[in-house]
């Protein structure tokens, strides 16, 4: 399943984030990579640990859990502090799946990475290329999105991100752990929150139906969240 959460960062948001990376301490992108990315990515990367990626960083960290979208489409347990990086003269990031464990350098926080998230945070009209590429069930999605938008898609997917021919492509990445570690369980569980509000708007919160399913939705959940 493949999410796309529309307005995740106000522009104001955005001009903030860019205000704290744009002048940091950017370095080779592999600084995160396990062996077989290294050969396929090519960007830039602020260090995890400076400040300028920590103060960004908690501020996407805050949207993300005020979207009802995002925390119903992942149904987060621990997110990694979001990342930051930058492509532009051509950089890419070659086909690969995400690294299934992440672990946080000096730390013993770590979690396994069910789903990853790009945040888009240059307007699409200001490069080329720089799409993210998403292979699925159903083929390619490529995916390029105005600043401030967000695109959540499985870890476990093949995806690349297009060369960046022209401008600057900048964005925060970071992986999650899901409560609900498949799919497919997790895109049941929100198809049925989704029928379950839309049922709720129509024919109010207390009909006995939309009772019945928003317990179905919770029983699921009960059967199927890992903590
Ligand atoms: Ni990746």
């Amino acid at each position: 399943m493949l999410t796309i959460v529309p307005d995740l960062l106000s522009a104001a948001e955005v001009a903030r984030v860019r205000e704290l990376i744009e002048p940091g301490d950017w370095v080779d992108g592999n600084a995160t990579s396990g062996v077989q990315s290294a050969l396929a990515k090519r960007n830039a990367q602020l260090p995890e640990d400076s400040a300028a990626a920590r103060e960004a960083g908690t501020l996407v960290l805050d949207a993300l859990g005020r979207s009802a979208l995002f925390v119903a489409a992942a149904l987060p347990l621990k997110v990694f502090p979001p990342l930051f990086n930058r492509y532009a003269g051509g950089q890419a990031f070659g086909t690969h799946v995400d690294t299934a464990v992440r672990i946080r350098r000096g730390s013993d926080f770590r979690l396994r990475a069910d789903l990853s998230a790009t945040i888009f945070l240059e307007d699409p009209g200001a490069y080329d290329g720089g799409e993210l590429i998403v292979e699925g069930a159903f083929g390619e999605q490529q995916v390029k999105l105005p600043a401030g938008q967000a695109v959540v898609y499985p870890s476990s997917s093949l995806h690349r991100v297009a060369p960046v021919t022209r401008g600057v492509r900048l964005a925060s990445f970071l992986w999650l752990q899901s409560m609900v570690r498949d799919d497919g369980a997790r895109a049941i569980l929100w198809e049925l929150d989704r029928g379950v509000q839309a049922a709720g708007a129509a024919l109010g919160q207390g009909d006995a139906a939309v009772v019945r399913l928003t317990g179905v939705y919770h029983n699921l959940l009960r059967r199927w969240a890992e903590m």
